[in-house]
């Protein structure tokens, strides 16, 4: 795993994006896989600022995102299309087909996970996949205890997750209580990840992450075992590592 660090959330965007733009003028037709959450909301900025002033084209590229509420329709505010569209998908030039999701409104989910794999596969692979990460270390909406072994599939949400994502939602008792996520071995196949962290809230779980071994109650662990990791993290998601590796 590389490890880069930023200076603060702006410069771990930045970074980001850059990143990003790089792979996306690089490849013929680059496969992004795409996170939601708080954390890469700044990089969608810049990307969003670059096609503006760069005109930076996506109109070659495809993406697939991590997951989706079961359950809430992709018009609605809160659903992870919704979220797409609003940061990304409707400032840049990528056909709204090459643009994916699991449908968590599908009324066989299993069919609809068995789906998903099929089309990343079609796809060509991830050529990149961006993660974040929760604070039990979930990756995608893969909660500890989650088997590497997984593919796309169905999760109950645990509280803590609920919780977490109910400031976007207007009660807790509104937050889904299921997603379809990519498993931990979908994520694996990414030809490369870039993972992003940022504030003081995530320094417990970076320093269990690149202090302990790899074991399924941190799911992001098993990153340790792919070739192609590279992390952005902010001086406060890393003030904990420092810490603890200057006291061995
Ligand atoms: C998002 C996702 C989640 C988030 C994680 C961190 O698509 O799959 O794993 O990346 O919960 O969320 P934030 O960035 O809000 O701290």
């Amino acid at each position: 795993m590389k490890i880069i660090e930023a200076r603060n959330y702006h410069d771990m965007s930045q970074k980001a994006a850059q990143f990003i733009i790089e792979k996306v003028n690089l490849l013929a037709s680059p496969v992004l896989g795409l996170a939601t959450g708080g954390t890469p909301l700044g990089t969608y900025k810049y990307l969003r600022e670059d096609h503006l002033n760069h005109h930076t084209s996506y109109s070659h590229v495809y993406t697939v995102n991590l997951d989706e509420y079961v359950g809430i329709p992709p018009d609605n505010e809160h659903s992870y299309f919704s979220y797409m569209k609003k940061q990304l998908f409707d400032h840049i030039d990528i056909p709204r087909s090459h643009t994916h999701l699991p449908d968590g409104m599908a009324k066989d989910l299993s069919a609809e996970c068995h789906r998903y794999e099929d089309l990343i596969k079609l796809l060509g692979g991830i050529d990149l996949q961006l993660l974040g990460i929760g604070m039990n270390g979930h990756i995608g909406f893969n909660e500890p205890g989650t088997p590497f072994s997984s593919k796309t599939h169905l999760v109950e949400l645990t509280s803590s997750t609920r919780k977490a994502n109910a400031r976007y939602f207007d009660s807790l008792a509104t937050v889904p209580f299921q997603a379809v996520t990519m498993g931990i071995s979908t994520i694996m196949e990414s030809k490369q990840i870039l993972l992003l962290v940022s504030g003081a809230k995530k320094a417990e779980i970076m320093a269990k992450l690149l202090n302990e071994e790899t074991n399924k109650d941190t799911p992001a662990s098993v990153l340790k075992r792919h070739q192609d990791v590279i992390i952005i993290a902010d001086s406060d998601a890393l003030a904990l590592v420092k810490e603890r590796s200057r006291s061995y």
